[in-house]
C-alpha cells in the first residue's frame, strides 16, 4: 500500500484511522520523511503501544496519537495533501450501539446515500473520512471485500463513485491471506478525494508478492460499476488481452427493451384507432424485424406501434383527452391495468419506451445475435436489447462496431440453454470484447472483411 502512495500522493500529512500498533505510520515515516502523522485510536491500550512504537522509531517529534472515535474526531486542517491509510477495524453491526446506527444513517443521508443499519464497523470509516477529508485528500484503506457485493456495501460503493473518488481497486484473493489465519477476500481500495474518474483500474491478486504498485490488470468505466448491484462479478474475468480491444460495456450501456405488460392492447391496431398519432411509436416488436434488415434499419413504415401515453393526461388538449380517456376505458375492460407490470409503473397506462437506441441487438436465438444500426430511431421493446453508447460516438465508429458485432459474436459467446437457444443477458452482451474507437476508425473492419 505504502508502494503505491509513493506514486500516488505528495501528503503533508499520513492519518492511520484505528491506529492500532501504528505500523501504518512508522512504515509511513520512512516512505514520506516530512509528513506529519496522526493515529486515531479508541483502544487506550493499543494507543500507549503505538506511542511507545513511534518513540522507539525516533518518530515521537512529528507524531501524535489521539485516543478517540475515529467518527467523530476533530482533524485539524493542515496546509497540503493528507493520505488516509489503514485497516480500518472489522466489527460486525451486532456489536455496534444505536446511537452509532442512527449517526451513519443520518450522516449518508446528507451525501444522499442510504445507509443500513447491517452495516459493520469499517463501512462508518469510510463515511467517516468523507467527513474529514477535503478535495485532492488521497486515501488507501484495505478492508474485507464483502462491502463490494452486499446490500449494505452500497454505502461504500456509492461514497466511493460520488464524494471519494475512488480511481484503484485491488482484489486480493483468500489464497494469499490477506489477513493472516482466514480465508477472506480483501480488498485494497485507492482513491481521491472529490475527484470523478472516468475509468478505475481494477487488479485481482493471489499472492501477496504480486502487490506494490504495479499498475491495475485493466480499467473499467464508472458507468459499470454506477449500475452494476454487485461489483465483484466485474472484477473477475480478466478480459483477453488483446492490444487495442475493449469491452463492449466499456462503449456503450445496454438495456433490455420495455416490457409492455399487453402487448395486445399496447401494440396500436384497430383498437386503437382512435388515439392521437403522436402517441404512436414506430418499434421494433420482433426479433425477426433485426433479422430481416442486414445490419441497418432505415425504415420504420413496416414497424408495428407502440402507444405509449405519458403519466400526466393534463398535458392533451380537451379532444385528445377524451380520446384518450375513451381507449383507457377499453383498455381496463380488456384487464390492461391488472398485470404485475402495469400495477408497478407509475401510471398502468404508460408504457415507458425507452429512447430510441442507437444500436439494436436481438439476444436470444439458435443463431447469433443480429446487431443493427438504428438509423432510423425506432424504439424497441423487450424483446431486443438496446445499446446506448457512455458518450457520443461517430458514424464512423458506430457502424464498423456494428459490422465488427455482426460478423465476430458467436453465439458460443452467449449462454446456451438446453435445445440450444442463446441467450444474452445485457451485463454478457457487455462483456463482449470489440475494437476499440482508435482501432475501428483506422480501418479495423478491412481485417475481418
Ligand atoms: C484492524 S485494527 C488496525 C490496526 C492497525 N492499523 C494495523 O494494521 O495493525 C483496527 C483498530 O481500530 C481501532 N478502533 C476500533 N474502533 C475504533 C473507532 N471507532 N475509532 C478509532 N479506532 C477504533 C481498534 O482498537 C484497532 O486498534
Amino acid at each position: 500500500m505504502l508502494a503505491w502512495a509513493r506514486e500516488h500522493a505528495r501528503p503533508a500529512r499520513v492519518v492511520d484511522p484505528g491506529a492500532g500498533s501504528a505500523r501504518f505510520l512508522i512504515g509511513a515515516a520512512q516512505v514520506f520523511p516530512d509528513a506529519q502523522l496522526l493515529g486515531i485510536e479508541m483502544d487506550p491500550f493499543a494507543a500507549i503501544l503505538a506511542r511507545g512504537n513511534l518513540a522507539v522509531h525516533q518518530l515521537a517529534d512529528r507524531a501524535r496519537i489521539v485516543l478517540d472515535d475515529y467518527r467523530d474526531v476533530r482533524i485539524p486542517a493542515v496546509t497540503g495533501q493528507t493520505l488516509y491509510i489503514g485497516n480500518p477495524p472489522y466489527v460486525r453491526h451486532h456489536l455496534i450501539e444505536p446511537q452509532w446506527k442512527k449517526w451513519l444513517v443520518a450522516t449518508a443521508t446528507r451525501y444522499r446515500i442510504s445507509a443500513s443499519q447491517l452495516a459493520g464497523l469499517h463501512v462508518y470509516f469510510f463515511l467517516a473520512t468523507a467527513e474529514h477529508a477535503r478535495p485532492g485528500d488521497i486515501g488507501l484503506f484495505i478492508s474485507a471485500a464483502e462491502w463490494l457485493d452486499v446490500n449494505y456495501g452500497n454505502t461504500v460503493r456509492d461514497l466511493l463513485l460520488h464524494v471519494l473518488g475512488a480511481n484503484n481497486l485491488q482484489i486480493i484473493e483468500p489464497t494469499a491471506e490477506p489477513f493472516p489465519g482466514t480465508a477472506t477476500t480483501a480488498v485494497i481500495t485507492g482513491f481521491e478525494v472529490g475527484a470523478q474518474p472516468q475509468t478505475i483500474g481494477i487488479r485481482r491478486v493471489s499472492s501477496l508478492l504480486d502487490l506494490g504498485a504495479l499498475p491495475p490488470a485493466w480499467m473499467i468505466h464508472r458507468g459499470r460499476l454506477e449500475s452494476a448491484p454487485r461489483w465483484s462479478p466485474l472484477t473477475r474475468v480478466v478480459p483477453e488481452k488483446r492490444e487495442g480491444f475493449i469491452e463492449l460495456g466499456e462503449l456503450c450501456r445496454v438495456h433490455r427493451g420495455q416490457v409492455t405488460g399487453a402487448n395486445r392492447i399496447w401494440i396500436a391496431g384497430a383498437h386503437s384507432a382512435i388515439l392521437p398519432k403522436h402517441l404512436l411509436y414506430p418499434t421494433v416488436t420482433k426479433a425477426r424485424e433485426l433479422f430481416d434488415v442486414q445490419g441497418e434499419l432505415t425504415d420504420t413504415s413496416t414497424l408495428r406501434q407502440v402507444i405509449d401515453i405519458p403519466v400526466d393526461l393534463a398535458v392533451f388538449t380537451q379532444e385528445e383527452r377524451a380520446a384518450i380517456e375513451k381507449f383507457l376505458a377499453f383498455a381496463k375492460t380488456e384487464g390492461a391495468d391488472q398485470g404485475y407490470i402495469a400495477r408497478e409503473r407509475k401510471a398502468w397506462w404508460s408504457v415507458g419506451l425507452r429512447q430510441p437506441a442507437p444500436i439494436l441487438a436481438t439476444y436470444m436465438a439458435r443463431r447469433p445475435p443480429a446487431f443493427v444500426r438504428n438509423a432510423a430511431g425506432a424504439r424497441h421493446i423487450n424483446i431486443a436489447h438496446g445499446l446506448y453508447p457512455r458518450e457520443e460516438l461517430s458514424l464512423a465508429v458506430l457502424e464498423p462496431l456494428v459490422e465488427y458485432l455482426t460478423h465476430n459474436i458467436s453465439v458460443t459467446d452467449g449462454r446456451t440453454y438446453a435445445g440450444g437457444l442463446t441467450k444474452f443477458e445485457p451485463r454478457e452482451m457487455e462483456r463482449l470484447l470489440v475494437p476499440s474507437p482508435a482501432l475501428l476508425l483506422q480501418g479495423y473492419r478491412e481485417e475481418f472483411a
